[in-house]
């Protein structure tokens, strides 16, 4: 059984990655927080929320910041909608509320009272885990793993250099990379080899399931979007980070130091790959068993409410 706790500035491709993680037994979430990113912190934590329960959670959901670590706020309802997850529909809430603990706190004493026995996921930018270190310099190194989304080393999706995650808190982002931790890194480089199709979402659009119907409802606003701005079909980049906890043999990586640039200018929130022997690097992801991938999502989805 892997047990996680999941970081998330819950947009469309987060949605999937929490149904993935929820809808997959191998897994037991720990807990979920909500972070700034796509959207403001308040609707990535609502967003959360719903998918909690439309998937039957029951594990606490936690807010985490509500702001970079040092730079302004950036957003990407262009990709996401005005509210971040716009598309489903969701009944009103029954059981998932946020929990008082603030979520910086939760993951500092889930990781405390369970060292080496919990993976950490975070699909947003890094700003939770960068403040956890500021209070505990030692504790992502108390995680088994830290699986990332975030970064690209073959140009941006923000400005042509950097990708969403890291641009939008490169400061959190080098914190958190030369941690040292056992960090895993699913740059734009891997991620951009996961599309969906149309085949697929027709087929899954034909799922009489709760989940199933919101996973649709997500990727066709995913797929309008990512049209509208023209880049064809779009790419499943967060729940890549679940399937790794699955079967990392279906993904291949390299173990190198990943560095942000965080001076002022077109380059920043750059991710920067070199060559590394000592124990200071990431294992970073350049390629993934895109077939294997979907079978996680059909299994999922076809046991979920
Ligand atoms: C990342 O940016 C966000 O918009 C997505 O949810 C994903 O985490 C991809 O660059
Ligand atoms: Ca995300």
């Amino acid at each position: 059984m892997e047990r996680v706790i999941l970081d998330v500035d819950t947009g469309l491709d987060d949605a999937v990655a929490l149904l993935l993680a929820a809808g997959l037994e191998e897994i037991q979430i720990e807990g979920i927080i909500a972070t700034n990113g796509n959207v403001e912190v308040a609707k990535t934590l609502e967003n959360t929320l719903n998918i909690a329960e439309v998937a039957s959670l029951t594990c606490p959901v936690f807010k985490g910041a509500d702001k970079p670590f040092s730079r302004e706020p950036i957003a990407a309802g262009d990709f996401h909608g005005e509210s971040g997850l716009d598309g489903p529909v969701f009944a009103p809430r029954m059981r998932q509320q946020v929990q008082s603990e603030n979520g910086i706190d939760a993951l500092i004493r889930m990781l405390n009272e369970n060292p080496g026995q919990i993976s950490v996921v975070s699909v947003g930018p890094l700003t939770d885990l960068a403040l956890a270190i500021q209070k505990q310099q030692d504790i992502l190194s108390l995680a088994k793993q830290v699986v990332i989304m975030g970064g690209s080393f073959s140009g941006g999706n923000v400005t042509s250099e950097a990708e969403f995650n890291t641009y939008g808190d490169p400061e959190a982002a080098q914190i958190v990379f030369s941690s040292k931790a056992n960090l895993v890194l699913f740059p734009l480089d891997c991620t951009h080899q996961v599309t969906l199709s149309p085949e697929q979402l027709a087929g899954y659009g034909k799922i009489n399931r709760e989940c199933a119907k919101v996973f649709t409802a997500c990727m066709k606003t995913y797929a309008e979007k990512y049209s509208n701005h023209g880049k064809g079909w779009p790419q499943l980049h967060d729940p890549q980070c679940i399937a790794y906890l699955i079967d990392p043999e279906k993904v291949t990586t390299r173990y190198e130091r990943v560095q942000v640039v965080t001076e002022q200018g077109p380059t920043y929130g750059k991710t920067i790959a070199s060559a590394t022997e000592e124990k200071d690097g990431v294992h970073v992801a350049y390629g993934i068993d895109s077939a294997w991938f979907w079978t996680l999502v059909d299994r999922a989805l076809s046991v979920l409410p």
